[in-house]
C-alpha cells in the first residue's frame, strides 16, 4: 500500500463513519504560547476538549503535520541513529468531541488495522492502563482479542497529556509484533510490557481517552464532556504494510535517500553500512521544507532558532559524508515531490523554500570554518588545563558568535570523547535574553488587567455600516483605576455597549472622533482593545463632566476613517500582486493600515526590482480602475478555508469569521466586477481577472474604485528574509504626487526652464561647473606663481644665512606646505617661515635646509617660540614644523619675531 493510500484509506474510513475531514493546521500552532510546535493532531482541537469552542461537528478526522523537537515530545536526538523517531511526521487521528468514547473507539480501530489494512491479529499486542477496568473488556469481549494479548501498563506509557498543561488522559496503544527474530533487547521474557524499546515491537496507534484538564499546579480537573484523540503516525503504520525494516524505507523517505546516496556519490553499501547521517538529512529536509512553507525562517529566537537548528544539523551532516557544497535544495526537491500533491503549500512556495535552505546553507559554510578554529583553539585549552568538559560560557559564545549550534558543538566533541556543559550554557544563553527582555518588559499586562477584571460585556461595533451612532457609557478609567466620573481636561478610558469607534487591530490604527451630548464633550484620540471584543476609547473631556450611565452621540472622525478604509483595501490589493508577481511566497507579516499610508511587510529573499514594483503598482491600479465590489461576509471558518481565505500566520479565530473578498468571479453572485455599471462588453484587458480573500476584521471601502490611485513610495528590508513596501492612496497619493510635481516645478522654476526641460539643464550647468572649476584651478595656479616669485624676491640675510618670513594666502596646510617646499628649493640654502590664517587659525611653517640643520639651526624651536604670540603651541622637526593657533590678529606680529627667534637659537648654534 502506498503511503498516499494509507493516508487516504484512514481519512475514508472515519469520513464514512460520520467523521468531518479537518485539514492539517498550520505547524504553528495558533495563538498557543504554551507549545513552539503543532506536535499531535488534537492540538488544533484543544480548545474543543477544553470545553471553551464549539465546532459544528462533534466527529472528526485529520492528517495533520507535527514536530517533535522541544518541550514535552522532543525526538531530536534519536533522529538518524533511530529507524523510527523524526522532528517531522503525519499524524494520522479520529477525534470524538464528547460523542462516542472508549467502545466505539476501540472497535474503529481494531476494524481498520485488522480489515483495512489486514494486520493479523497474532501480530498485535494491545495495552491498556492498569486502573481502566473497561478498555480490556471491549478489546477482548467486543472484539475476540485473546486475554494474553491485552497488556496492563501505568502512567509512564498508557497515560497521555498534550504539554505541562492541557487536556490528558488514559490510553490504550497497539503495538505491532516484527517477531522474535528482530528482537535487540535479548530478554527472555522480551514484551511490551519491559517497556525497554527492543526493536522487536512498534508502537503504532494510540488512543487517548481524554478526561481531565491539566493546569499549571499539576491539579487534574475533569472535562466537561469526555472525548476520544487518537494518533497513528503515517511514517510507521506505512513501515508495517510495506513491510519496511525502518521508515526510512518506505516510499515517504526511499526517494530522499536515493538522491542523497546518488549526491554523496558513495554507493548504497556506504549507506547501509552508516545510515545516521542519510536519515538526519532526510528527516530535516521533510522538516525544512514543511517549516518554511508554514512560515517559519532561520533566525535566532523561538521557532526560528529551531529551523535554524535543524537545518544546520542537516548542513553539518552533509560535511561528515564529504558533501562540501549547499545540497539541501536537492533532497528538498525530493520532498516537495513526495509530498506535493497531498500539502499544496510545499509546491507554491517551492522556489523560495529552496532560496531560504541554500541561503542558510551558505551562510553556515561561511561560519563553520571560522567556528572550527576557534573551536579547535578552546579544545587545545581544554586539552593543556586537562579538562574533558568544554564551559557553557564557551559553548555559549559558539554559538553567539559563530553560528554554532550547542548541539553540533556537542556532536563534534562528542566524536573525541569530549562534552559541553549544557546546564552552563543554558545559563549564558538565558543571561543574554535576560538582558534584552528587561527593556521591553513593563509593556503589557496593566491595561489588559484593569480591563478584566472590570468584567464588561463584548462591545457591539457597528462601525463598519456607520461612522456615527448613540452608545452608553460603561466604564471610565483615569490613571489606570475605574471611577464613577470625569470632570473637564482629564484624560479619560472609556467603554460604551456599543461603538461605531474601530479599535487597533489587524494592522489598522484606531479611529479618533468626538463623543458629545447637551452637557459634556469627549475628543477621542485612539481607540484601542486591551483584551478581545473590548473598544477602550482614549481621549480627553473637553467640556463638562462625564458619567457612567451617560448616553452620547458619537462621531469618528469621517474623513481620516476613509481614508484608512482605502489604505486598508489597497493592502488587500497589494497582497494578492505580490504574490501574483513574486510569487506565493510573499506573504504578509505583517501590516500597517494608517491615513496617511500604509506599511506592508512581507517574506522575500531579495530586494524587490524597479520592474517589479512598477508591475505590481500597475495591477493594483488596474484592479483600482475596475471598480470591484469589495465584499465582507461572515462565515464558518471551515466554509472560509474551503474558499481559500488567506489567514494571518498564528493568528486564532473563531468559529465564526469574517472573510473580505475582492474580486473572484462570479462567487454566489455577490462578488462581481461592477458589471452593472460597465458598458457591455468583456471586461478590460487591463484589469485581469483576481481574487483576493482574506480572514480580517478590518474596514474597507464598498468598491475598490474609492481607492482612487495607489502609489508605492518606498521598498526596503527589515530583516532576512523579510522587505517592507510604503505606499500611499487617495488623498494621501494625491498630495504625494502634488508634493513631487510641486519639487519639480520649484526646480524648474529656479532653473528657469520648463520641467521637461529640466534633465538637459542640470547636465548643462554642471559641465559649466567643471569647466569653471578647471578655470579657477588654473587661476589659482597663476596666482600663487606670482606670490611665490614675489615672496622670493624679498628675501633678507640674518647673519649670514637666507631668510624669508612672509604671510601668504593658502587655502590648506598642504598648499602651505607646498609653498614652503617651493620657496626652500629655490633659496637652496636658507630658513624659510610662513605663516597664513586657514579657516580663521593662524598657522606658521617653517623650514631650514639641511646645511643649516648641520649647524644647529631648529625649525620645531622656532615655530614653537613663534607661535606663543598667536596664542598656540607646536613643534615639530628640525627641518620641518608647524603650529596653529588662536588669534589670527597677531600672525604678523608673530612673523616679525623672526629674526630675534633666530638669534636667540645662536648660543645652541655649532659653528660652519
Ligand atoms: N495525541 C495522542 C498522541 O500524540 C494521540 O499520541
Amino acid at each position: 500500500m502506498k503511503s498516499s493510500d494509507i493516508r487516504q484509506a484512514f481519512l475514508q474510513f472515519f469520513a464514512e463513519r460520520g467523521h468531518t475531514v479537518v485539514p492539517s493546521s498550520s505547524l504553528v500552532p495558533a495563538n498557543d504560547p504554551t507549545l513552539l510546535f503543532t506536535n499531535a493532531g488534537m492540538v488544533q482541537f484543544k480548545d474543543t476538549f477544553l470545553g471553551l469552542e464549539t465546532r459544528p461537528y462533534t466527529r472528526a478526522v485529520s492528517s495533520q503535520k507535527c514536530m517533535r523537537v522541544s518541550g514535552k515530545h522532543n525526538d531530536l536526538e534519536e533522529v538518524g541513529p533511530s529507524p523510527r523517531h523524526h522532528t517531522f511526521f503525519e499524524m494520522l487521528g479520529n477525534f470524538s468531541f464528547g460523542d462516542y468514547f472508549k467502545r466505539e473507539a476501540i472497535a474503529y480501530a481494531y476494524e481498520l488495522l485488522t480489515r483495512v489494512f489486514g494486520i493479523p491479529l497474532e501480530r498485535l499486542v494491545f495495552t491498556v492502563h492498569e486502573q481502566d477496568e473497561e478498555s480490556p473488556r471491549y478489546w477482548i469481549e467486543d472484539q475476540g482479542v485473546p486475554p494474553e494479548r491485552v497488556l496492563r501498563m501505568g502512567d509512564k506509557t498508557n497515560f497521555w497529556q498534550m504539554g505541562d498543561t492541557g487536556p490528558c488522559g488514559p490510553t490504550s496503544e497497539m503495538h505491532y509484533d516484527w517477531g522474535p527474530q528482530a528482537c535487540t533487547c535479548g530478554q527472555p521474557d522480551c514484551s511490551v510490557l519491559l517497556d525497554n524499546g527492543c526493536a522487536r515491537w512498534l508502537e503504532i496507534w494510540n488512543l487517548v481517552f481524554m478526561q481531565y484538564n491539566r493546569d499549571a499546579e499539576g491539579r487534574l480537573t475533569p472535562l466537561p464532556k469526555p472525548g476520544v484523540d487518537t494518533g497513528m503516525g503515517l511514517e510507521r503504520i506505512a513501515s508495517v504494510l510495506q513491510n519496511a525494516p525502518s521508515n526510512y524505507e518506505t516510499d515517504l523517505f526511499r526517494p530522499i535517500i536515493d538522491r542523497l546516496i546518488a549526491l554523496v556519490g558513495k554507493g548504497e553499501a556506504h549507506y547501509a553500512a552508516q545510515p545516521a547521517p542519510y536519515r538526519a538529512i532526510a528527516d530535516h529536509s521533510r522538516a525544512c521544507a514543511f517549516l518554511i512553507a508554514d512560515g517559519v525562517r532561520p533566525g535566532n529566537e523561538g521557532r526560528n532558532y529551531v529551523l535554524r537548528r535543524i537545518l544546520r544539523r542537516a548542513a553539518y551532516q552533509g560535511q561528515t559524508l564529504g558533501l562540501t557544497r549547499p545540497f539541501l535544495a536537492e533532497t528538498v526537491a525530493v520532498v516537495i515531490a513526495i509530498m506535493g500533491d497531498a500539502y499544496p503549500e510545499l509546491v507554491a512556495k517551492a522556489d523560495y523554500i529552496k532560496q531560504v535552505v541554500t541561503a542558510e546553507e551558505e551562510r553556515f559554510l561561511q561560519t563553520l570554518a571560522s567556528g572550527l578554529e576557534q573551536l579547535e583553539a578552546i579544545v587545545a585549552r581544554m586539552q593543556a588545563e586537562g579538562r574533558t568538559i568544554m564551559a557553557g560560557e564557551d559553548v555559549f559564545r559558539l554559538h553567539d558568535t559563530f553560528g554554532f549550534p550547542p548541539d553540533l558543538t556537542a556532536k563534534i566533541l562528542a566524536s573525541r570523547g569530549l562534552g559541553i556543559d549544557e546546564a552552563g550554557y543554558q545559563a549564558a544563553r538565558e543571561e543574554q535574553r535576560r538582558r534584552a527582555r528587561e527593556a521591553a518588559q513593563f509593556k503589557r499586562g496593566t491595561q489588559a488587567e484593569l480591563w478584566s477584571d472590570a468584567d464588561l460585556p463584548p462591545t457591539i461595533f457597528t462601525g463598519y455600516s456607520e461612522l456615527r451612532g448613540h452608545g452608553t457609557v460603561l466604564a471610565i478609567a483615569v490613571d489606570g483605576a475605574l471611577v464613577e466620573q470625569a470632570s473637564e481636561g482629564e484624560t479619560v478610558q472609556i467603554v460604551l455597549d456599543r461603538t461605531p469607534f474601530y479599535a487597533e487591530s489587524g494592522g489598522q490604527v484606531g479611529d479618533t472622533g468626538v463623543m458629545h451630548n447637551q452637557q459634556v464633550v469627549v475628543q477621542v484620540q485612539d481607540v484601542q482593545k486591551p483584551i478581545p471584543g473590548l473598544h477602550v476609547h482614549s481621549g480627553v473631556v473637553a467640556r463638562g463632566t462625564l458619567r457612567v450611565g451617560d448616553t452620547l452621540d458619537l462621531e469618528v472622525e469621517a474623513e481620516r476613517r476613509r481614508d484608512i478604509m482605502r489604505n486598508h483595501t489597497a493592502t488587500h490589493l497589494l497582497h494578492r500582486a505580490l504574490r501574483d508577481i513574486l510569487g506565493e511566497h510573499a506573504e504578509q507579516a505583517g501590516s500597517l493600515v494608517a491615513p496617511e499610508r500604509l506599511r506592508f511587510d512581507f517574506s522575500h529573499p531579495r530586494a524587490v526590482t524597479p520592474e517589479e514594483l512598477r508591475a505590481i503598482e500597475r495591477r493594483v491600479n488596474a484592479w483600482i480602475r475596475a471598480d470591484t465590489l469589495v465584499a465582507p461576509a461572515e462565515m464558518p471558518l471551515t466554509e472560509a478555508r474551503r474558499l481559500g481565505a488567506m489567514a494571518l500566520f498564528g493568528e486564532k479565530y473563531g468559529d465564526i469569521v469574517r472573510v473580505v473578498t475582492v474580486g473572484c468571479g462570479d462567487d454566489a453572485g455577490r462578488v462581481t466586477l461592477a458589471a452593472e455599471q460597465r458598458l457591455p462588453g468583456p471586461p478590460p484587458a487591463e484589469a485581469p481577472e483576481f481574487c483576493s480573500r482574506e480572514l480580517c476584521g478590518g474596514t474597507h471601502v464598498t468598491r475598490t474604485g474609492e481607492i482612487g490611485f495607489f502609489k508605492i513610495v518606498a521598498e526596503s528590508s527589515i530583516g532576512s528574509g523579510l522587505r517592507r513596501i510604503e505606499a500611499v492612496t487617495g488623498r494621501g497619493a494625491e498630495e504625494y504626487v502634488d508634493q513631487q510635481l510641486g519639487l519639480l516645478r520649484d526646480l524648474a522654476q529656479r532653473l528657469g526652464v520648463a520641467p521637461a526641460q529640466l534633465a538637459e539643464r542640470v547636465d548643462q550647468l554642471q559641465q559649466q561647473l567643471r569647466q569653471q572649476q578647471q578655470q579657477l584651478a588654473q587661476l589659482a595656479r597663476a596666482q600663487t606663481g606670482q606670490q611665490l616669485e614675489a615672496i622670493l624676491q624679498g628675501q633678507r640675510e640674518h647673519d649670514g644665512v637666507a631668510l624669508i618670513a612672509a604671510r601668504v594666502e593658502a587655502p590648506s596646510i598642504e598648499r602651505l606646505r607646498e609653498m614652503g617646499d617651493w620657496l626652500r628649493a629655490k633659496l637652496g640654502s636658507g630658513v624659510v617661515v610662513l605663516g597664513a590664517v586657514i579657516n580663521d587659525k593662524p598657522q606658521l611653517l617653517a623650514m631650514i635646509t639641511a646645511d643649516l640643520v648641520q649647524q644647529g639651526y631648529h625649525a620645531g624651536r622656532l615655530v614653537k617660540t613663534l607661535a606663543q604670540i598667536v596664542g598656540g603651541g607646536g613643534g615639530g622637526r628640525p627641518d620641518v614644523a608647524q603650529a596653529g593657533g588662536r588669534d589670527a590678529a597677531r600672525l604678523d606680529e608673530a612673523l616679525a619675531q623672526v629674526d630675534e627667534a633666530l638669534a636667540a637659537q645662536a648660543g645652541e648654534r655649532r659653528p660652519a
